[in-house]
């Protein structure tokens, strides 16, 4: 008993210390407003923890969290309600639960100016939710079943870097300039396994990542990435492009750092840039890779004594191909800082 007491009165003594961004008062509201059906751990007062309880709605959340952690839950109902006073989240993940348009309640998202996180990753979305908090930084509404972003949707989004859409019900004409108009500073936009059989047009200038694998893109045109000026991941793995469908020097790009064109239907490998640093091309129809294709400089001028001459390759993927070894010397001789190469 006295060791308990004594405990108790450490702890009492040590939480407000630890928790000095936080009032006493304001934290043992915190503390005390926690939901039953909740965990609201004593340290970190700012989070509260309502994952895997099978909830079907949302408890009241006090006022001074920051981080809300919902997902794995029967949730239908984003209710305004019950999120009242959580005017203050940063974070809020909504991952896997039953979360339909109709379900979010007028202005509730709005309401959350400080919000930086919105998870809502696999729940039953048709259309992008709005309107959004213009704190957001990352939006992820993967495997939803979204085939609309309304017109407009992100206005004013202007610190949203990361936007993951993969996995919904996407086609060519919901990905617009209209619709992703306002998105002035994204870096990484998530667009695979959807139903697109063109490149996505209207991407803001920022893109840094493009991940478009896993649709029906057959073609790619002539000049793309003239206006994406600092693409460098590029992913379009599991489409279906052909060589036809390759204008000859789309990708010769100095900004492209990793190309991953696997699982398409390409006959010849693509023109690069000496910039290019990974290189994907297993599982197509390539039956010939000679270096004077390959490489993007006259092999004869490749040389060690002058860095910048020299093609920055590191990681090539050929495997599952139609090309007979041995690997051409030429394609060793062009690519000096070759790592590694998968035939
Ligand atoms: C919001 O906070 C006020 C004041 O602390 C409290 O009376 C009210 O019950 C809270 N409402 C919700 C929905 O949590
Ligand atoms: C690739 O682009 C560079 C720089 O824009 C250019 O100098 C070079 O000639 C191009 N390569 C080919 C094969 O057209
Ligand atoms: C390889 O490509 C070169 C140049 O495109 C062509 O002349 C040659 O016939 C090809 N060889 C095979 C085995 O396809
Ligand atoms: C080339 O780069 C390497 C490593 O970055 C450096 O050690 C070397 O001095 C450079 N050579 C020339 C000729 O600039």
């Amino acid at each position: 008993m006295a060791l308990l007491l004594s405990l108790l009165y450490v702890l009492c003594l040590v939480l407000p210390v630890l928790n000095q961004d936080m009032p006493y008062e304001e934290y043992m509201s915190q503390i005390e407003a926690c939901p039953r059906e909740c965990h609201c751990p004593p340290n970190f007062p700012h989070a509260v923890y309502c994952d895997n309880k099978g909830l079907k709605s949302i408890p009241k959340i006090p006022s001074s969290t920051w981080y809300l952690y919902l997902q794995n839950n029967m949730i239908e109902v984003l209710s305004a309600d019950a999120l009242r006073n959580a005017t203050q989240l940063r974070w809020l993940n909504l991952n896997r639960n039953k979360i339909t348009n109709e379900g979010v309640e007028e202005g509730v998202l709005e309401a959350m100016p400080q919000l930086e996180h919105l998870y809502i990753d696999e729940n039953l979305l048709s259309s992008v939710p709005s309107p959004l908090p213009a704190s957001l930084e990352q939006l992820r509404l993967s495997r939803n079943r979204i085939s609309k972003i309304p017109a407009g949707v992100f206005m004013g989004l202007d610190k949203l870097n990361l936007l993951d859409l993969q996995g919904n019900k996407l086609m060519d004409d919901a990905v617009t300039e209209v619709s992703l108009k306002g998105l002035s500073n994204l870096v990484q936009i998530n667009l695979a396994k959807n139903q697109l059989t063109s490149m996505p047009l209207g991407l803001p200038a920022t893109t840094t990542q493009l991940f478009l694998d896993g649709n029906s893109i057959e073609k790619i045109p002539a000049g793309y990435f003239k206006g994406l000026p600092k693409v460098a991941f590029l992913r379009l793995n599991h489409n279906k492009l052909g060589s036809s469908g390759i204008p000859k020097n789309v990708f010769n790009v100095s900004s492209i750092l990793d190309l991953q064109l696997s699982h398409n239907q390409l006959t010849e490998v693509p023109m690069i840039s000496s910039d290019l640093e990974h290189l994907y091309l297993d599982h197509n129809q390539i039956r010939n890779v000679t270096g004077s294709i390959l490489c993007p400089v006259s092999i004869d001028t490749v040389d060690d004594s002058i860095n910048e001459s020299v093609p920055r390759l590191r990681y090539l993927r050929l495997d599952g191909n139609e090309i007979k070894p041995p690997i051409s010397m030429d394609v060793i001789m062009c690519f000096r800082l070759l790592r590694s190469i998968v035939i």
